[in-house]
């Protein structure tokens, strides 16, 4: 597969509705916008909407692959800028728990897979389940968005003692989503940083904010991606620090190809 220096990583959060999906769409248009080959699994298994963030609708998807009906190559649809998307399945309730089976089915076809890349993010679904852990597990680091609610931090909190706990990850990176000023998204992250340090004896770093932005719902209603619509605003510049900060800072010193990917989620299978 020959891939150097290709990244992977895991966007997941606690709880549910706090901006991954609105992040890593983001996040890939950015990365694109510096001609890097994005790559983005939709692993929000049950409820999926990175292709309608996107505007796109595609005819296959994981469903398809993991059933059997078709070929990881040929579910791939490519967004704009060139991204490159694995589409999920919106609303199929036996998703949202891969069995055994189709996890094993799944890891085959990656393996398959041979189309380079520099960047793979996995938008993950929110919480602790199966599906949520094993991804973030195989990812090479993992990315929580958190929002400055205290219900968030706590399941970031416990998303992030679960991994650690039960799947010896040790390296997690917050990333503060709406927050409503500098201040409220580092004291934000603090409150997690306290709490893991003096309960799980880790440390996480920090990645960064966003601000709260209104505009985040017309650019989704317009299926164009904030940054494209709105390039000059305060979201897009934090979001290029965040970008740029994730990129140039691999938190693990591990080659980040699929192989790698494949071996890891074979041993938490
Ligand atoms: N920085 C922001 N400013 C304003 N609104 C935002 C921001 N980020 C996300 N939102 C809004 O929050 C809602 C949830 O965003 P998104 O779908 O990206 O969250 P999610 O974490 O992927 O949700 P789920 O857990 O359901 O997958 C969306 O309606 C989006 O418009
Ligand atoms: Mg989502």
């Amino acid at each position: 597969m020959g891939m150097t220096d290709s990244r992977i990583v895991a966007v997941s959060s606690g709880k549910g509705g706090v901006g991954k999906t609105n992040c890593v769409a983001n996040l890939a248009l950015f990365y694109a916008s510096l001609n890097k080959k994005v790559l983005i699994l939709d692993a929000d298994l049950g409820l999926s909407n990175i292709d309608v963030l996107f505007g796109i609708a595609p005819k296959y998807n994981l469903k398809h692959v993991l059933f059997g009906e078709k070929r990881i190559r040929d579910i791939i649809v490519t967004g704009p800028l060139g991204i490159m998307i694995f589409p999920a399945s919106s609303g199929v309730r036996e998703l949202t728990e891969l069995n055994e089976r189709q996890r094993l089915r799944l890891l085959a076809e990656l393996d398959n897979f041979d189309l380079p890349f520099d960047i793979f993010l996995i938008d993950t679904g929110a919480g602790i389940s199966d599906n949520v852990l094993f991804f973030c597990s195989a990812a090479q680091e993992t990315v929580v968005v958190v929002t400055p609610e205290p219900t968030s931090i706590a399941d970031a909190y416990a998303l992030v003692k679960v991994l650690s706990r039960d799947f010896g990850e040790k390296h997690f990176r917050i990333l503060v989503n709406t927050a409503r000023s500098e201040k409220e998204a580092f004291d934000t992250f603090r409150k997690l940083a306290i709490v893991a340090d003096k309960f799980l004896n880790l440390s996480i770093d920090y990645l960064g904010y966003l601000p709260y932005d209104q505009h985040v719902k017309d650019a989704i209603i317009a299926q164009k991606g904030f940054i494209a619509m709105y390039p000059n605003s305060t979201f897009s510049k934090r979001l290029a620090s965040v970008g740029k900060k994730l990129l140039d800072n691999p938190l693990n010193d591990v080659k980040g190809n699929i192989q790698f990917f494949l071996k890891k989620a074979l041993k938490i299978r």
